[in-house]
């Protein structure tokens, strides 16, 4: 097998194929945020650091006017690619989510698996929650998912994943490398085995993200006045179940709202 070290977003192929197809959930979730906690009515939505657009497609496609921005020139071709190919608009554009304005507020934002971990200050951080306030107009949320470090229990820090389509086979996995308690920079392994019948191509790509625990979140998020913590839910994406943050608390998706 070919062994190369790599940026696993530079492969939006593969990238897709192995988060691509768990949408379902968070999109039915998302639509019900929408109705249940924007105030008035949602049409336009925005995903900061959308990668590949597994979900914006699906909003475009659903009828929302849809626009996203990511870091990633190969993804937001990606993206646009296949906005193209369904005959909607290509709205996605490179940027960095700290540092990007829009046009005309939306109604609403998500961004769903860990994205905002990559910024790794609270600069930076503090940064794209105010560039966000500007993106959303008052009324609308922000529906935000990661991880956040539980201070009871075990950290689920090892995950795999597979997937298949047509000839092309990928096993995925990612396990911790280090964490630094004091910078709360947390850096994971991330490898992919891809199968093709061209042949086959092992990536291993490093993910770095910052750490925080329910405390930390909610002192930075203050540091942004425009933004509320109106619900939490957990990742089974009910949204009949919100739920309460404690120190246990590990996957979270806050939904805050735009003041
Ligand atoms: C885990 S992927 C998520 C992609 C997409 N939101 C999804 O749900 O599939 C994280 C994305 O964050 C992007 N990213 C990282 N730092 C960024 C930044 N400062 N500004 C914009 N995008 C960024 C990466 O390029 C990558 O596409």
């Amino acid at each position: 097998m070919q062994e190369l070290t790599g940026n696993i977003y530079d492969y939006p192929v593969y990238y897709d194929l192995i988060f691509g197809s768990d949408w379902v959930a968070e999109f039915k979730f998302l639509e019900a945020a929408f109705k249940k906690h924007v105030t008035g009515k949602t049409k336009r939505v925005f995903e900061p650091a959308c990668g590949t657009g597994r979900l914006l497609y699906r909003m475009a496609k659903a009828g929302y006017t849809t626009a996203g921005l990511d870091l990633n020139d190969k993804a937001i071709a990606y993206c646009n690619a296949r906005l193209k190919k369904h005959g909607l608009k290509e709205t996605a554009w490179v940027a960095d989510m700290c540092d990007f304005t829009v046009k005309k507020p939306f109604d609403a934002a998500f961004n769903t698996i860990n994205s905002f971990r990559h910024l790794n200050s609270e600069k930076a951080t503090v940064a794209h929650f105010q560039a966000m306030a500007n993106a959303i107009r008052p009324g609308g949320i922000y529906a935000l998912g990661f991880h956040l470090t539980p201070l009871e229990g075990i950290p689920t820090d090892e995950e795999s994943w597979s997937a298949r389509r047509g000839n092309l086979q990928i096993n995925t996995r990612m396990w911790p490398r280090d964490k630094d308690p004091k910078t709360r920079i947390e850096r994971f392994n991330l490898r992919f085995d891809v199968y093709r019948p061209t042949g086959s191509v092992r990536i291993d790509d490093c993910l770095v993200l910052r750490s925080y625990t329910w405390k930390q979140f909610a002192t930075m998020i203050k540091k942004v006045p425009e933004w509320t913590v109106e619900a939490a839910y957990d990742f089974s994406y009910d949204i009949d179940e919100p739920i309460e943050i404690d120190a246990a608390t590990e996957d979270v998706l806050y939904i805050l709202k735009r003041k």
